[in-house]
């Protein structure tokens, strides 16, 4: 199954089950949103998960681009990437979760095709203030799928305030051999899918009001679930990420494909590198990017990207930026005069530099910590 095919198939399944589509899935968050990006399928969708009537209807379902960067370490492992696409379903009153996670096991199980023996779940386990999610427990008990009960990992919010609740997470086995242990025992489980049930809202105080019993928030990593049906170790070799060959010769290339890919979908979004806000993460982006090449080889360069690469994605984003290259061209520029002032600056320091140097470079005069070892060593 290609990825066109599976997201086609999500979508149908979904739509023919009374939910309409929601488009618009830019990376960018409406003006006045405190968040950079769009991190979720749910988060355009907050104040309807809040109460206000949705235009389209009580169904929802989206494909929405997201970007997380607090994974950025992790980037590289076989399932984290920095842009990523979510497939996600609503009910904004109209089911409540029980029915989401036996659809969720329906199109899992015979839409996908996942052998059922390979799942396992873990569902909120209650804690001092909300009792433990009885409904779901019964729902996958009922299914025949085995459950792991935890605590805050199966508490979704978005922040501090705002919609949260109970969540259950459903993992595909991906070890070789007939699984073992659980979810949080053995990390060949892998997350798919997230069902959250938002039937709180947390005020600034921290008290929880209550939302609608049949407030349904769904998320699927679209890359994750390639992984699963197309029989592959990692989210690099399924078909949306294979053809990222890069021109380099490098150790590790998986970074450098996802720090350039993402940063193709931001630039695709309107975004510019800068020193504050959005700008900041997509310059954080092209410089690990530029230190990872140059610390290989210094006279790589970003203008040896294939084109048909940049094309591809945007494409498949539905993007149609003609500035790529140009802004990783002029990134780039800016990153080598900064090395070349770097290289004096840091050759002036003898023997180890202390925290309040590398402090001094970076805020002084913007010369990163990891940049400061690969000048300290080229
Ligand atoms: N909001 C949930 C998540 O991000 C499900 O969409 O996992």
């Amino acid at each position: 199954m290609d990825s066109r095919h599976v997201v086609d198939t999500f979508l149908d399944f979904f739509t023919s089950r009374g939910h309409r589509r929601v488009t618009g899935t830019t990376l960018l968050p409406p003006p006045g949103d405190p968040v950079l990006f769009t991190t979720s399928g749910m988060h355009p969708l907050t104040p309807y998960l809040e109460g206000r009537p949705h235009p389209l209807g009580d169904r929802l379902v989206n494909v929405q681009r997201c970007l997380r960067t607090t994974d950025l370490d992790e980037v590289g492992d076989p399932t984290h990437l920095t842009v990523f696409e979510m497939l996600g379903s609503w009910s904004l009153g109209s089911y409540d979760g029980r029915q989401s996670l036996r659809w969720g096991h329906e199109l899992l199980c015979d839409g996908f095709g996942v052998d059922p023996g390979l799942l396992h779940v873990t569902v909120f386990g209650g804690d001092g203030q909300v009792g433990p999610d009885t409904r779901s427990i019964d729902t996958w008990t009922s299914l025949g799928v085995p459950v792991e009960l935890t605590g805050s990992e199966n508490w979704w919010s978005n922040g501090p305030t705002g919609p949260c609740g109970p969540d259950s997470e459903v993992f595909v086995w991906t070890g070789d051999g007939p699984p073992t242990g659980t979810p949080t025992t053995d990390d060949r489980w892998m997350e798919v899918w997230n069902h959250v049930m938002m039937r709180y809202r947390r005020g600034s105080d921290g008290s929880l009001s209550p939302l609608s019993e049949s407030t349904v928030d769904t998320g699927m990593g679209l890359e994750r679930l390639l992984m699963v049906l197309q029989g592959k170790l990692s989210v690099f070799e399924t078909d949306l990420l294979s053809g990222w060959v890069l021109p380099w010769d490098l150790p590790d290339p998986r970074p450098v494909v996802d720090h350039l890919r993402s940063g193709v979908v931001v630039i695709g979004d309107g975004v510019t590198p800068s020193n504050t806000g959005r700008g900041y993460v997509l310059r954080r982006l092209l410089r690990r990017t530029l230190t990872t090449l140059w610390r290989e080889d210094p006279s790589h360069t970003l203008s040896d990207l294939p084109e048909p690469l940049v094309r591809g994605t945007l494409t498949h984003f539905g993007q149609t930026s003609d500035r790529v290259f140009e802004v990783l061209r002029d990134e780039e520029r800016r990153f080598r005069s900064l090395m070349t002032r770097g290289r004096s600056l840091v050759s002036r320091y003898r023997g180890p530099l202390t925290e309040d140097d590398l402090r001094y470079l970076h805020e002084t005069h913007g010369i990163p910590r990891d940049l400061v070892e690969v000048l300290r060593t080229s």
